[in-house]
Order: structure tokens, then sequence, then C-alpha cells
């Protein structure tokens, strides 16, 4: 996958995540999405973001926007160096929250999405990289 463009947001409070969604929609515009996929990407970013400051202690998003057999899309990187997820597919369930959230951030953030893939180590931290193609 070719990373086209790139942009590096902090993620430490609600205002950083406003910046997010703000800078998704960005992305998703300029790459042509019709409204409906960008509301996808936007949404599926800003669960994530709020994730990131809310159980990994804040972090990072990374925005590009990539290109893979000739498809574009926008991709959104999150990582944080905070707990850890102990059980990912319990996490993934609609419903479950280790919080005080309804629990669809997670699920709903990878059914809104083409591509998601999580990398989460107990005491290391939480990556977790979306895909919206074009
Ligand atoms: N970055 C993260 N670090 C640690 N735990 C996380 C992270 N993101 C999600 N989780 C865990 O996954 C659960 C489910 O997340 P989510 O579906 O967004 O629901 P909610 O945010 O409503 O709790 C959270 O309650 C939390 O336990
Ligand atoms: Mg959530």
């Amino acid at each position: 996958m070719a990373v086209l463009s790139s942009e590096t947001f902090e993620l430490r409070d609600s205002d950083h995540i406003v910046l997010v969604r703000q800078a998704t929609r960005r992305f998703a515009v300029q790459l042509g999405f019709g409204i409906v996929d960008q509301t996808k990407i936007v949404t599926a970013s800003s669960e994530l973001a709020r994730n990131t400051v809310e159980y990994g202690g804040g972090g990072t998003a990374v925005i590009e926007t990539v290109e893979s057999a000739g498809k574009k899309g926008v991709r959104v990187i999150f990582e944080d160096q905070g707990p850890g997820i102990p059980d990912v597919e319990q996490a993934l369930t609609d419903g479950y929250t280790s919080g005080h959230g309804m629990g669809l951030g997670l699920g709903g953030a990878k059914r809104l999405c083409h591509e998601f893939e999580i990398t989460t180590t107990l005491g290391l931290g939480t990556r977790i990289a979306i895909v919206r193609w074009k």
C-alpha cells in the first residue's frame, strides 16, 4: 500500500477528537467520497479517537491518503501506550464496555470500514488501523 499524503494528530482531550474528526472528513472530501461514505469513515475515526483518549490514556492519530491496486482510500491509524485490550473479541462485542459507554464504538467502527486491524499488548498499548476505500 502506497501512502500519498499523511498528517499526524495528538489525541489527549475532546478538542483533539474534534480536530481528528474534521481532518478525517477533509481527507475523505479530498478523495471525492460522497456524503454517506464520508460519514462512515468520520464516525469510525471519531469513535476510535475517543477510545484512544478514554481508554488508551491518549496517543496519536495518523490520517493518510493511500493507494493499492489502483484504488485510493483513507487510512487512519490510532496508537496509544495505554493498558492494552485483554480480550479483543469481547471488546468488539456490541454492548460490551469496561467503562460507562454504550459498547458500540469498536464493533461499529469495524463495520463502517473495509479494513480493520488491531494490534494490542497488555501493558504496552494498542494500535488500530482502519481503511475505507473510494
Ligand atoms: N485504546 C484502547 N485501550 C484499551 N482498551 C480499549 C481501547 N479501545 C477500546 N478499549 C476497550 O474496548 C471496550 C469497547 O470499546 P467501545 O466498543 O468503543 O465501547 P465504549 O467506548 O462504549 O466502552 C472499551 O470499554 C474498553 O474496555
Ligand atoms: Mg468507545
